[in-house]
């Protein structure tokens, strides 16, 4: 049996890495090709390093572009792949546009797909993510789902029962296996109560008034407690552009942390204010309080069972959730089942049982 994986933006690796390593150790033929929708070193390579990921055998090379030329150019590029390799299946990550790309390329070439992260749903049509994991579940022949939310939003748009399989979480699975690493990567100046902060999301970001808002509540925030912001590169482009960097003076900002080194910020932070998805899975996994800055999650689990709070656009949430996090007054929560550090496994067992 061959494999193919396509991989393209940072939150794929952390979720591949699992994956195809625990094939590789049921003896899987494996091929793994990265469409080159994150190319910066430290969006991209330093993560396979610390990963343990094998560089990909295959680079499309697409670049950044508008969502349209990105998704054709992979589609394009990753068509000839398909057609020179022949996989026996295809497996696509998350909700970026890499895995739409790759999954419609091969639905049309009757070459299966499975959908590792497949049934989250923000139910917000507004976000790109969303539309990705709408079209992609409908083109998958096996759905890995990380929770029994998951499951329901599949069966509800009428997936066959029989390709859902409730497998947990694999981005939880490399947290699990990273976690003991992380001890050697605390920096030496990092104060003992600080807020760890990412956002990247068009909605925050793109919206120049409100990230404006935000960085200068930040900034009142920074005076109890430090704010470390590592930048992610689209952000960046925005303060640089909106002439916003001085509304950020007082904050700690840095350049996008490799894996290793933002896990371990947040193993130690007092809170983290972010727009991600996957931080609020790892922060649920850590007991580490999360406030998220969106108005809709596509992994409500980590606010029913995590130590995820909703905030949505409203600065009176975030500045009145920081005071209670102050006060000792923290969100308990507990981890959500099957986020054990073997989803991997699970979905390797049915994969190489095919
Ligand atoms: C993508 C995903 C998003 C994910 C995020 C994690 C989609 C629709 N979005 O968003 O779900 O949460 O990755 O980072 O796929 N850039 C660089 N260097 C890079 C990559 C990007 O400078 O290595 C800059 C470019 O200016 C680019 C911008 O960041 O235009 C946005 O990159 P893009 O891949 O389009 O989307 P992300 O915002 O990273």
């Amino acid at each position: 049996m061959h494999i193919l994986h396509v991989v393209g933006a940072r939150p794929n690796f952390m979720k591949a890495a699992p994956v195809y390593s625990a094939l590789a150790a049921r003896n899987v033929r494996q091929t793994l090709v990265h469409s080159g929708q994150h190319y910066d070193f430290n969006m991209s390579d330093v993560f396979f390093e610390q990963l343990g990921l094998p560089a990909p055998d295959i680079n499309l090379q697409v670049g950044s572009g508008s969502h349209a030329q990105q998704t054709a150019q992979i589609i394009s590029r990753f068509e000839a792949v398909v057609l020179e390799q022949k996989p026996d299946l295809v497996v696509v990550y998350g909700d970026v546009n890499s895995t739409v790309a790759a999954a419609l390329v091969c639905a049309k070439l009757l070459v299966p797909v499975a959908h590792v992260e497949a049934g989250l749903r923000s139910f917000d049509r507004t976000m790109p993510e969303e539309i990705n994991r709408l079209m992609t579940d409908q083109v998958s022949s096996w759905l890995f789902t990380p929770s029994p939310d998951g499951n329901e939003n599949l069966k509800q748009e009428g997936v066959a029962p029989d390709k859902i399989h409730l497998v947990g979480n694999v981005m939880i699975d490399t947290l699990v296996r990273m976690l003991p690493q992380t001890a050697a990567r605390i920096p030496s100046d990092l104060p003992a109560r600080f807020a760890l902060v990412t956002l990247h999301r068009p909605s925050n970001v793109d919206d120049i008034p409100w990230l404006s808002s935000m960085l200068q509540e930040l900034s009142k925030i920074s005076a109890e407690l430090p704010v470390w912001f590592p930048v992610h590169p689209r952000t960046r482009e925005r303060l640089q552009n909106a002439g916003l960097n001085g509304h950020a003076q007082a904050l700690r900002l840095m350049d996008p942390l490799p894996y290793l080194d933002f896990l371990a910020l947040q193993t130690r932070a007092t809170a983290v204010i972010t727009d991600s998805g996957g931080i609020q899975e790892e922060t649920t996994y850590l007991g580490i309080s999360c406030l998220t800055v969106r108005e809709n999650t596509e992994r409500p689990i980590t606010a029913t069972m995590g130590t995820n709070t909703l905030v949505g656009r409203r600065i009176e949430r975030v500045r009145d959730e920081v005071q209670n996090i102050l006060r000792g007054d923290t969100k308990k929560g507990s981890i959500p089942p099957l986020w054990d550090g073997h989803a991997a496994e699970r979905i390797a067992d049915i994969l190489a049982g095919t």
